[in-house]
């Protein structure tokens, strides 16, 4: 299964702290990883946080360091989508609370958090570990059918509306979720996911995307996704379990969010998927987009 941020990725410092990454001795940073990794553990179990962890054999999310892709993506959220402690956020396709777990601790008591997916059993988890000591994070399961994760769900996603009012929320993010949907299915989330964020605001979506570069890399066998099978404008790597993994021509995306009114914050953060040894924010592309203001597209 893929991960947003795989161990690797999840590794990697974000963005912002590429500066700093790059003053720090080579030597020194798996050294510092550990430091981190053991200070986070002591951290969680401190704040109760440990409890949140769901067992590795319940984990259906991608194999990396839990924990910590969740941490790396929460540092994303703050400085690249602009979230803040008193924001109204929403989590498409959270999972088994990956990335809610670490926002228990930096949203403030006047933020609210709400997360729906498709396999019930991660709402279950996340219900009775997250939202019963966290009474502002909300998880819900929706029904939705998704071959990989969802096989009897009833809903179809190119139908589904998202149980939430028109500009409601200040951030609205998709880690590793577009990389599972069909096009007819994407489509209607990225309409929803603008319907529902206040104009001005921010989401992230996490993406494999087609360009010149990564067609190349793919085609050369530096890619760690080998995307050859041609399934409804997209490619897959797996013609059989499309859903497995999907990739995007990264112009038709461009132009899927203009017809949603929503603008994307260059520049698009490209992933270490096909990159071998970039300096990747994490394994997938990352994508930020602000809706425009009303009226404007
Ligand atoms: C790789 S997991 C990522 C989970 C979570 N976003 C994270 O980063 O930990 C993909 C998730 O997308 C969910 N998903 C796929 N299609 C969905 C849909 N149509 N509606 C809601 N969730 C969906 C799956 O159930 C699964 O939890």
């Amino acid at each position: 299964m893929l991960d947003a941020a795989s161990p690797r990725a999840a590794a990697m410092t974000p963005a912002t702290g590429s500066g700093l990454r790059r003053r720090i001795p080579g030597f020194l940073r798996p050294v510092l990883k550990k430091a981190y990794i053991f200070f986070i553990g002591l951290m969680d179990r401190w704040s109760g946080r440990d409890r949140m962890i769901p067992p590795r054999s319940m984990i259906f999310v991608g194999d990396g360091d839990f924990r910590l892709a969740g941490e790396v993506y929460k540092l994303h959220f703050i400085d690249l989508g602009g979230l803040r402690p008193g924001h109204r956020v929403l989590d498409v396709g959270c999972g088994i609370g990956r990335m809610a777990i670490p926002l228990t601790g930096y949203l403030s008591g006047d933020g609210r958090y709400e997360g729906f997916d498709a396999v019930r059993e991660g709402i279950e988890w996340c219900q009775s570990r997250i939202a019963s000591k966290h009474p502002n994070f909300r998880f819900r399961h929706v029904d939705v059918h998704n071959k990989r994760y969802n096989p009897a769900g009833k809903a179809r996603a190119r139908d589904v509306r998202f149980p939430f009012e028109d500009d409601g929320f200040d951030f609205v993010f998709l880690t590793s979720v577009f990389t599972h949907m069909l096009p007819a299915d994407l489509e209607r989330y990225l309409a929803e996911t603008a319907r529902v964020l206040k104009p001005g605001r921010r989401c992230l979506v996490t993406m494999f995307l087609l360009n010149e570069e990564s067609k190349e890399l793919i085609r050369a066998g530096g890619s760690s996704l080998d995307f050859k099978h041609e399934v409804s404008g997209c490619l897959t790597v797996d013609a059989d379990d499309p859903e497995h993994a999907i990739a995007y021509d990264e112009g038709r995306v461009r132009a899927l969010f203009a017809s949603r009114g929503l603008r994307i914050v260059e520049p698009i953060r490209y992933g270490s998927w096909c990159r071998k040894d970039s300096p990747a924010p994490g394994l997938q592309d990352i994508i930020i987009a602000s809706k425009s203001e009303r009226g404007k597209r």
